[in-house]
C-alpha cells in the first residue's frame, strides 16, 4: 500500500539545497576538499565553562525528570536579568518569558496561536524560511514583503498593500539579519510598531544574531515604548554561546501572546532537558565574560573576509552583523550558477540566494561558521576563480 501523505505536507516545496547537496557529495566522492559556507551553524566550540557546568548538571537526579513546558524557573530568571542589564527592560519571567526547544521551535508554532484560515502574515523575502512553516499549517497566507538593498534591507511599511494589511495578523522579522547581514535601529522599531498598533498587527522579532553584532549593539524592539502591546522577539543560544546543538531559545514580551504559545505547547512538547537549561542560564549569568571574544571573531573573520573580496567584481555591503556575507558575484549569473561554479571549480559550497525568496535571486550567501585557516584557504581560491567561465 502507498501510504497517501497530507495535502498540508505536499504545499511544502521541496528543499532546493537538496540538489545542491547531492552535487557536494558527488565533489566530495572525488575526493575534493570542500570547503562549507552553506549553513549558519558555528563551528566555534561551547565555552568550556558552559559545557562544565552542564556535565555538573547532568548527574543531578532532580534534572531527570519532566522539565515544564514554558522552562524552569532557573533559566526565565537569568533570562529576564539578562534583558534588565542589555536592554535596561524588566519581565516577568512567569508570564513574559518562556523558554522553547531553540528559536526555530517557538517560530513554527507561534503562528498557531494568532492565525485564522485566511489571514495572512507578512514575511521578508529573502527570509529564514521556518517563518512559513506555521503559516502553511494554520491555513494562513503568506505575503512577501521585499528587503531590498536600497533600503538597507528592511521593509518599506507604505508599499505593502492596503487590503493586505487589513486582513493580516502577523509580521516575522529578523535583526541583524539572515541572510543579509543588515541591521535594524530603534527609529525603525519606533516607526514599526506605531504601524503595527495602527493596523493591529502582531510583530515577531527574531533576534537570534542579536549578539553577534559588529559597531552598535543591536537594540531590541521591546525597547520602544508601547511595543510590548503587539510584540514578541525571539532568543536563542545558538548562535550566542555557540550552542546551537543544544537546542535552547526563549520567547519575550507581549505576556498574553507568551502564554498562548506555552498553552499550545503544553499540548505538543514538555520542554527541554533541565540541566541543559541551567547550563543556558550559566552562560546569561556570565554572558559579559563568555560572548564578547565570540562577538569579535566573528567581526574579525567578516572584516578579512569582506576586505579580500572588495575589489574581486564581488558587490556586497558589508555586514552590520550576523554570521553571513551576502554578496552579488562578478558576473552577471543566477545565484544557483554562481553556487555550482563556486563548487565544482572552487570547491567551495555556498548558499544561493534565491533559495530565501525571489528577491534573493542573484545573491549568494556566504556563512563565516567554519575555522579562520578555513575561510583563508576559501578566500584563497575565490581570488583565483575566473568569473568569465561561469554559467
Ligand atoms: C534567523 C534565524 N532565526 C532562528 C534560527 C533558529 O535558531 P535556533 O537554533 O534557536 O532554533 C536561525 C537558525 O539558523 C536563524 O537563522
Amino acid at each position: 500500500m502507498k501510504i497517501e501523505l497530507s495535502d498540508k505536507l505536499k504545499s511544502f516545496k521541496p528543499f532546493l539545497f537538496e540538489e545542491l547537496y547531492r552535487k557536494e557529495r558527488a565533489e566530495r566522492a572525488k575526493g575534493r576538499d570542500i570547503i562549507s559556507l552553506a549553513v549558519g551553524d558555528p563551528d566555534i566550540p561551547t565555552d568550556r565553562r558552559i559545557v562544565a557546568d552542564a556535565v555538573k548538571e547532568v548527574r543531578l537526579g532532580r534534572n531527570h525528570r519532566y522539565p515544564n513546558t514554558k522552562g524552569n524557573e532557573n533559566l526565565r530568571r537569568e533570562a529576564a536579568a539578562w534583558h534588565k542589564r542589555r536592554h535596561g527592560l524588566t519581565f516577568h519571567p512567569h508570564d513574559e518569558i518562556s523558554v522553547l526547544i531553540g528559536s526555530k521551535e517557538g517560530i513554527a508554532h507561534l503562528p498557531f496561536t494568532v492565525m485564522n484560515e485566511g489571514d495572512y502574515c507578512l514575511i521578508p523575502d529573502p527570509t529564514y524560511p521556518t517563518y512559513r512553516t506555521g503559516v502553511i499549517l494554520s491555513g494562513g497566507r503568506i505575503h512577501d514583503v521585499p528587503l531590498l538593498e536600497k533600503n538597507g534591507f528592511l521593509p518599506d511599511l507604505g508599499k505593502i498593500p492596503r487590503k493586505v494589511v487589513d486582513r493580516t495578523r502577523l509580521f516575522f522579522l529578523n535583526y541583524p539579519n539572515n541572510p543579509t547581514g543588515a541591521d535594524a535601529t530603534l527609529d525603525f522599531y519606533r516607526d514599526l510598531v506605531k504601524w503595527a498598533r495602527k493596523h493591529g498587527i502582531v510583530i515577531a522579532q527574531d533576534a537570534a544574531y542579536c549578539e553577534i553584532y559588529f559597531d552598535r549593539p543591536a537594540p531590541s524592539i521591546l525597547q520602544v515604548p508601547g511595543a510590548r502591546d503587539v510584540a514578541v522577539e525571539f532568543y536563542s543560544s545558538s548562535k550566542t554561546y555557540c550552542m546551537a546543538g543544544w537546542r535552547i531559545g526563549w520567547v519575550v514580551g507581549n505576556s498574553r501572546l507568551v502564554c498562548a504559545l506555552n498553552q499550545l505547547k503544553e499540548n505538543i512538547d514538555s520542554g527541554p532537558f533541565n540541566a541543559i537549561q541551567n547550563a543556558v542560564a550559566y552562560g546569561l549569568k556570565h554572558h559579559e565574560k563568555i560572548v564578547p571574544p565570540i562577538r569579535a571573531r566573528f567581526k574579525e573573520r567578516a572584516r578579512r573576509f569582506c576586505a579580500a573580496l572588495h575589489g574581486t567584481g564581488w558587490h556586497f555591503p558589508d555586514p552590520k552583523g550576523s554570521c553571513f556575507v551576502w554578496a552579488r558575484p562578478p558576473a552577471g549569473c543566477t545565484s544557483l550558477e554562481a553556487v555550482y561554479f563556486m563548487l565544482e571549480k572552487a570547491h567551495i559550497l555556498t548558499a544561493p540566494g534565491s533559495g530565501f525568496g525571489k528577491y534573493g535571486e542573484g545573491f549568494v550567501r556566504f556563512s563565516l561558521t567554519e575555522p579562520d585557516a578555513r575561510l583563508d584557504e576559501a578566500i584563497h581560491r575565490l581570488k583565483a576563480l575566473d568569473w568569465s567561465r561561469v554559467g
